[in-house]
């Protein structure tokens, strides 16, 4: 049978009655040694409970907004089944070598020129530390506690405050190398304006590291080193996680991240997923930032969506209880939208959209498709004004070769593509999709036209499969059979263009001596300002609608 060992609160030193801010675990979850199992505040401190002992948790004593002294009982574990003594009380002092003292403030010389060396902070027993991570180069400009660097034992990781504002003048260490206390890591010349930290330090660290530190890793929210212990691994797998946060992230920025008000897990759970605590909104007590923020953001990074952060972030919609004002009903978005739903919000919100319109007179080109009708009808195809749409398309794509591109990830280079895949949007019972009409340059109008029905029909009836709505080089959005005048369709990123076609409707257009009835159709080229500017964007609307206005070159066979 399992022993059961309980867990307490550390010794607090003179604390006594802090808050429990937030509870890591619950019963069944299994932990290791130094799991954190809780996290407690004081004015001055956040500080993870690490566990003892390894085990499953039978019971959890705490809960949130608790206040607790120490040897407050934590959890009950039932032991993993080697090495446990029956009926353990484990106390903390056994855990506390590993980070303890590592809050002890950094020495800080200054010298006549105004330099100040900042070096590594007292590391305890730790002789030789590994440096992970260096965040500074020479150059930058540094605030007091700014992470300049990050070490890491077995068991914990931390940062290297910056104990002066100024510019760095020199980086003393580099990644990879070994530390021990002492060792310079930067020289700062520090600015007019700027303070040392030197003289407030030891003051305002005493205060946390002398009682708390040698229990347990504490961190204040000003940044102090930050040593923690191991962390709950998320249950998908982190690596797959992170992979998927790298491919989509923005670098983490340092000053924001060491910013942050989290506690010294919940920092290196974001390190593992390279998750910018400087992004992340803090739903816990006073805005601190949870194990659960952390997560959430990684899950709607997974899924595509808009992450919530702090500084220049999108502002939230407010919520609002609809019921409040009269009866209402909810109904759940369809799959397709929710797959679409991020998509088309990530185009919008990444890809600097301008839309030019511009009204082509199709009166000739409508007047020949009527009279092919009947005889294409009989051979099975309806000839659309989309089919023709396509064929104007793919000839000023050939003569405007950068509506046919992408940028690449670094969005720094172009990447022209040397085939023609179109895409068309298709309203279906279940939503709107974009299927592709495959090397649409070396098909005229009829096999367009025909491989335009059977891709709507799939579309309709929901055939379409996953590679039907690959590879797609410019889209159009052909709104022509319902109505309107004009709209801004949204780039289908990673494309570069796409074109809005709305109902043709009789104008009066002036030929220069008289106006004449004449059937034109709407288009609104919306187009990636950071690929396209605005002259050549009017120059294709110019060329598509010259394509359009005559059916000589669109009805002619493929080369
Ligand atoms: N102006 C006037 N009439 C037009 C027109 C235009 N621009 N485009 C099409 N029509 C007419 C057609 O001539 C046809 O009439 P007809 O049968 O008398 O010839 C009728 O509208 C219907 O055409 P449709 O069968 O829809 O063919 P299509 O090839 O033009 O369009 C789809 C096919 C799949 C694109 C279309 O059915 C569709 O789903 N459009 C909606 C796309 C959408 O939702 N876009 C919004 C994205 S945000």
């Amino acid at each position: 049978m399992a022993s059961e060992i309980s867990v307490n609160v550390p010794d607090l030193g003179d604390f006594k009655s802090v808050e429990v801010i937030e509870i890591l675990v619950k019963v069944g979850d299994v932990v290791q040694i130094d799991t954190p199992l809780a996290t407690l505040e004081t004015e001055k401190a956040t500080m993870d409970v690490p566990s003892t002992a390894a085990g499953t948790v039978t019971e959890v004593m705490l809960q949130r907004g608790d206040k607790v002294t120490s040897g407050a009982l934590v959890v009950k574990l039932a032991a993993a089944p080697v090495g446990a003594a029956a009926s353990e009380v484990v106390q903390t002092p056994s855990v506390a070598p590993t980070v303890a003292a590592a809050v002890t403030p950094p020495p800080v010389e200054g010298t006549s020129r105004s330099m100040v060396t900042v070096t590594v902070p007292d590391l305890g027993d730790f002789k030789a530390v590994d440096v992970v991570d260096v965040l500074v180069k020479p150059g930058d400009v540094v605030e007091v506690d700014a992470a300049l660097a990050i070490l890491e034992t077995e068991k914990a990781t931390m940062d290297v405050p910056s104990t002066a504002a100024g510019r760095i003048v020199e980086v003393l260490i580099a990644r990879g190398d070994k530390v021990a206390s002492g060792a310079v890591v930067v020289k700062v010349e520090v600015l007019a304006s700027a303070s040392v930290a030197s003289a407030s330090a030891p003051a305002a660290v005493a205060v946390v590291a002398p009682v708390v530190a040698p229990a347990i890793a504490a961190v204040t929210q000003s940044a102090q080193p930050q040593p923690v212990g191991s962390v709950p691994v998320l249950a998908a797998s982190s690596s797959a996680v992170r992979s998927v946060i790298e491919a989509g992230k923005a670098p983490i920025e340092d000053v924001g991240f060491s910013r942050a008000y989290a506690g010294p897990s919940v920092r290196l759970l974001a390190r593992e997923m390279g998750v910018d605590l400087g992004k992340v909104q803090g739903s816990g007590a006073k805005g601190r930032i949870t194990h659960d923020d952390v997560k959430n953001w990684v899950k709607r990074v997974l899924v595509g969506a808009p992450v919530a952060s702090t500084g220049a972030s999108l502002p939230r919609v407010p919520s609002v209880d609809h019921s409040k004002f009269g009866p209402i009903s909810v109904e759940p978005l369809s799959r397709i939208q929710k797959i679409s739903g991020p998509r088309l919000h990530a185009s919008w919100v990444n890809i600097p959209h301008v839309t030019q319109y511009d009204d082509a007179d199709i009166t000739d080109l409508e007047a020949t498709r009527a009279a092919l009708k009947k005889e294409t009808e009989a051979q099975g195809i309806k000839l659309t004004p989309l089919a023709f749409i396509i064929r104007a398309c793919v000839q000023v794509l050939n003569k405007h070769p950068r509506f046919n591109s992408s940028l690449d990830d670094s969005g720094e280079n172009l990447v022209l593509k040397q085939y023609m895949h179109i895409g068309f949007a298709a309203d279906t019972p279940n939503g709107l999709v974009v299927p592709v009409l495959r090397d649409a340059d070396r098909k005229d109008v009829y096999e367009i036209a025909r491989d335009l029905a059977l891709l709507s029909e799939k579309a309709r009836s929901g055939k379409l499969t996953a590679a039907d709505m690959q590879g797609g080089c410019f889209t159009i959005s052909s709104l022509g059979g319902i109505g309107g005048t004009a709209f801004t369709p949204i780039i289908n990123a990673p494309e570069v263009a796409i074109l809005g076609v709305s109902k043709s409707s009789i104008k009066p257009i002036w030929n220069g001596s008289e106006f004449l009835p004449r059937l034109m159709l709407p288009l609104s080229l919306s187009y990636d300002h950071r690929v396209i500017d605005g002259a050549s964007a009017a120059r294709f609307t110019t060329d598509l609608s010259r394509a359009l206005a005559s059916t000589t070159g669109l009805l002619e066979a493929v080369p």
